[in-house]
């Protein structure tokens, strides 16, 4: 098992059932991409993104960190959106979280886990930004629900705050930052609401989410 044969195995049957269909598929992927969606979301591996929305390879280009953070000096997450953005032309950004989240769940345990507790920090600002709201929720699965929830909203605003995005809606190009979050237990994506195709309707959707969110406990 050194080699991972098993893996191997499944990617020569994968590539096969692929060329079966189309036998000139990865030729004429392998000359360029066109992709139409920026997807950002957690490294989780029970949330694969092509496999969840049924895309193909070229369909969707991919940014996954714990916790789908978008953090406005990380420069790994930065490169991804103004490649896609300003080169790819990408017509969506999506921001997916999920339920059951450890990233979040542990931000709100505040458990010492290491390294990761540092970039975890970012999902404790958004428990301490919506503070007020909640403390009032008593039951530890609906805190964690409404954390799940609002950590997407609040990383879909920071791809908006970008100024790769920023620029983009300046100079009129067709761009729509949408969240989502996917449920691990049935496999289904749902729409969170906050979805901004020009500077303007950021803030108005932002507190649109946010309400709809807070006001569903
Ligand atoms: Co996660």
């Amino acid at each position: 098992m050194r080699r991972l044969q098993n893996l191997l195995d499944k990617n020569q049957k994968w590539s096969a059932s692929i060329r079966e269909q189309q036998p000139d598929f990865f030729e004429q992927l392998s000359k360029q991409q066109a992709p139409k969606y920026l997807w950002i979301g957690c490294s989780d591996s029970r949330v694969p993104a092509d496999q969840i929305t049924g895309l193909m390879p070229g369909e969707l280009f991919v940014h996954r960190n714990v916790a789908n953070q978008v953090i406005h000096t990380d420069l790994n997450c930065l490169s991804v959106i103004q490649y896609a953005v300003d080169y790819l032309k990408v017509e969506h950004v999506i921001v997916c979280g999920h339920y059951g989240c450890g990233g979040v769940q542990e931000a709100v345990l505040n458990r010492k886990l290491g390294l990761i507790d540092n970039w975890l920090r970012h999902v404790q600002d958004v428990r301490y930004k919506h503070q007020s709201t909640l403390s009032k929720i008593e039951d530890h699965e609906a805190l964690l629900n409404h954390m799940y929830e609002l950590n997407v909203v609040e990383q879909a605003v920071n791809v908006c705050e970008t100024t790769v995005v920023q620029d983009a809606w300046l100079r009129g190009q067709n761009l729509t930052v949408h969240s989502w979050i996917y449920g691990l237990k049935d496999g289904l994506l749902r729409d969170l609401g906050f979805c901004a195709a020009s500077s303007e309707t950021v803030e108005e959707n932002y507190h649109q989410a946010i309400n709809a969110i807070t006001s569903a406990s």
